[in-house]
């Protein structure tokens, strides 16, 4: 869910009650720059991966008690550096319309785009499970649709999953999408999509009620096929009797900590947004690194301080060019010809 910039003009502005803010090669090579600049804890917090995931590692870390590790991700250069860090899972979410785009919800992301970057995330990072999002009105319309698009997801996109926010209406077309050979992901609980409809961004299941309707949501969506859940924003008591309930694996995004798996934005975590909510609070202010680097590039434009030049000529091509550019100089202009 997704959020708008936080900040307007005047400053920033005040959240509503749930709003997350406001206001998208399997072996690494030694010549590959990114390994020369990866920090020697890469070694021991995350060892080479020597195969790609797939979906069955995640059921497997579901039984065993481990824990999934997903952010978001939109380009192919954070893929890499993400896989590198030994990430199970990519969400090429449709908060790319925001972060991305600067649009200031998700139903103003568009397909094609969307599509786009979910294959350069794959790209990025190879050995890296990629979840795809589908977007405002790429599958609500029409079932047949929902599929070709989902499968697009796939084809071009290279998605090794594909999420759609649903509830139990959404079964014949999770159950038309498995059918297909279509890995289906029921986002449940918050559904950003749903904002406008619902005059803003709520938390999910918070009565009795609406947890049991959530619960059952979850049911009928995983009988339908499918293979994963992501819950948004729910009280962790509704997301715990989810985990217990759910033969598949749970992705918290703001649900507590019973989830199989959490995942947050990832502009979040590196503190580039405005606004954070309280599950996502930034590992680190890089913000204020970006605007160091960008500051410093300017000071070095204007002071021509562009360190040593990259590209040569031989001495021959130097001095063949040289005396061709004086005959250049002192021929008058419109003169023509170069004999
Ligand atoms: O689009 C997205 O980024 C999401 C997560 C925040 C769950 O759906």
């Amino acid at each position: 869910m997704r959020r708008g910039l936080a900040e307007g003009a005047g400053g920033p502005m005040l959240c509503p009650e749930y709003c997350m803010h406001s206001h998208t090669e399997t072996s690494f090579n030694a010549a590959d720059p990114l390994q020369a600049r990866a920090s020697n804890t890469d070694a021991a917090d995350s060892p080479q991966r020597t195969t790609p995931l797939t979906i069955r590692s995640l059921a497997k870390m579901m039984r065993s008690g481990q824990r999934i590790a997903c952010l978001t991700c939109y380009d192919a250069t954070t893929a890499r550096w993400l896989e590198r860090a030994g990430m199970e899972l990519l969400l090429v979410g449709d908060t790319a319309g925001e972060m991305v785009l600067g649009f200031p919800s998700t139903v103003h992301t568009p397909l094609d785009f969307l599509i786009t970057l979910t294959a350069g995330v794959k790209r990025g990072a190879p050995s890296t499970l990629v979840m795809a999002d589908m977007p405002f009105l790429s599958y609500q319309a029409d079932d047949a649709e929902g599929v070709r698009n989902a499968g697009r997801f796939m084809t071009e996109g290279m998605a090794d999953l594909v999420k759609v926010e649903a509830d139990r209406s959404f079964a014949p077309l999770v159950a038309r999408m498995s059918r297909a050979g279509i890995p289906v992901v029921a986002h449940i609980g918050s559904r950003p999509q749903l904002s406008k409809q619902q005059g803003g961004y709520s938390a999910a299941g918070k009565s009795c009620a609406d947890a049991l309707a959530l619960l059952d949501d979850a049911r009928a969506l995983v009988d339908a096929g499918a293979q994963l859940q992501l819950v948004e924003a729910t009280p962790a008591e509704v997301a715990e009797q989810l985990v217990r309930e759910s033969p598949v694996p749970v992705i918290g995004c703001g649900a507590g900590p019973a989830c199989h798996g959490q995942v947050i934005v990832l502009q979040d975590l590196l503190g580039l947004t405005a606004w954070q909510p309280a599950f996502a609070l930034p590992a680190i202010d890089f913000g204020p690194q970006l605007l160091a680097a960008a500051r410093g590039w300017m000071h070095r434009v204007r002071a021509n301080d562009l360190g040593p030049h990259p590209y040569t000529m031989s001495d021959a091509q130097r001095i063949a060019f040289a005396a061709a550019a004086e005959a250049r100089t002192t021929r008058p202009a419109g003169s023509g010809g170069t004999t």
